[in-house]
């Protein structure tokens, strides 16, 4: 039985720096893209509602740490070669953080190597795969450092609890495709402290679900998460969403095994459609859609009335994700190609699907 966070987080207090010997480690972690959507969180990034996604599998992160002892204590020195990048003061939080849970890191001088798969803006969440590959080559790491091991099922969910802590959807970018994060009696051992492994609970024709991400606009986005989070505090609407979000977690419960796709698609939009009404109706009423997302959205929904099983989902950004089951693929790519490329401002589509989850880099020097 996988011991609690507590207990973990004792033992990890209590490891030393036993090998303090120039290292390198590294893992590759994907984003993801949520069906049931985190919006709104409580003191120490704490989610109001549980939330449900799926990995993908090109739009990773890849992650090298380096450490290194005979310089003297430096902390988080540098970041792609550069010690004054903009990056380095926003993960500062983070790696403080990660120094109280994991004491022994404040020994080291560490140096960051990160690259995303994927350009900025594209729409796709670069805080879950960054997040993600930093808590799990960091705990790896403190695992080199300390000749100390944690069991593979404790590893995972301690770095899904410090993917946590940088974002909030990077704790659902640990286990291969379907993490569930949030506390929820009907999932055994799920918590609001870390993901958990759900594919159990996932029909084998939704094991392989493939998302198009169609690029609308690739411009900073006007609201932030963090800010968006932050204005659910005081959301007119709060109460109902929290409601809501736990109806459209039972529908989902009923869809996935059941590979019910229908009614899958009908959640997910309706989650999609909530996320944006949220913020439209949020203090300040931001819009994030643009006319062209407006009118993939109808595209969209009126090829599911022609038969195609397709859905959309969308984050918190104009960029809509087209999904299907991997066995209509032939008739999506066309679909999208005669029909929804040409409203793409910039005509780009990016071709991702489900996929294993994070992985540990081996080519490291
Ligand atoms: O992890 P954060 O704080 O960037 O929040 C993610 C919020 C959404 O992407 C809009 C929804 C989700 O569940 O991923």
């Amino acid at each position: 039985m996988s011991r609690e966070i507590a207990e973990i987080r004792n033992e990890l207090r209590s490891w030393t720096l036993v090998n303090p010997v120039e290292t390198c480690v590294g893992y590759r972690s994907p984003s993801n893209i949520a069906l049931l959507k985190y919006w709104g969180k409580r003191p120490y990034q704490m989610p109001v509602n549980p939330s449900l996604s799926f990995c993908l599998t090109k739009a990773i992160t890849e992650t090298r740490l380096s450490a290194r002892f005979q310089t003297g204590f430096q902390g988080l020195s540098e970041l792609n070669g550069d010690p004054e990048h903009p990056f380095l003061k926003k993960i500062k939080p983070f790696w403080e953080f990660l120094c109280h849970e994991i004491p022994l890191l404040q020994h080291t001088d560490l140096s960051i190597n990160t690259h995303n798969s994927f350009p900025h803006g594209a729409g796709i969440a670069s805080s879950a795969s960054g997040f993600s590959a930093l808590a799990l080559a960091v705990l790896d790491l403190a695992q080199i450092l300390s000749r100390r091991h944690l069991a593979q099922d404790e590893f995972l969910k301690y770095a899904s609890y410090l993917a946590r802590m940088g974002s909030g959807s990077a704790s659902r970018s640990i286990y291969p495709a379907f993490n569930l994060w949030g506390a929820s009696p009907d999932f055994a051992g799920s918590s609001d402290l870390f993901s958990i492994d759900v594919n159990d609970r996932i029909h084998p024709a939704f094991r392989n679900l493939q998302d198009a991400i169609l690029l609308v606009s690739s411009r900073e986005k006007s609201l932030s998460s963090t800010h968006g989070h932050a204005l659910m505090q005081t959301h007119p609407f709060a109460e109902g969403r929290i409601q809501q979000a736990r109806q459209h977690l039972q529908h989902l419960q009923q869809a996935l095994p059941a590979g019910d796709w229908e009614l899958l698609a009908t959640v997910a939009e309706a989650e999609a459609l909530s996320l944006h009404a949220l913020i439209m109706s949020s203090s300040g009423g931001t819009i994030l859609l643009e006319p062209a997302s407006i009118e993939l959205i109808q595209r969209i929904r009126h090829a599911r009335t022609q038969g195609l099983q397709v859905f959309f989902t969308i984050d918190a950004g104009p960029n809509i994700h087209l999904i299907y089951p991997e066995i209509v693929r032939n008739e999506v790519n066309a679909f999208v190609r005669n029909n929804l490329q040409d409203i793409c401002p910039e005509n780009q589509v990016i071709f991702d699907s489900c996929g294993p989850g994070p992985e540990k880099l081996r080519d490291l020097p």
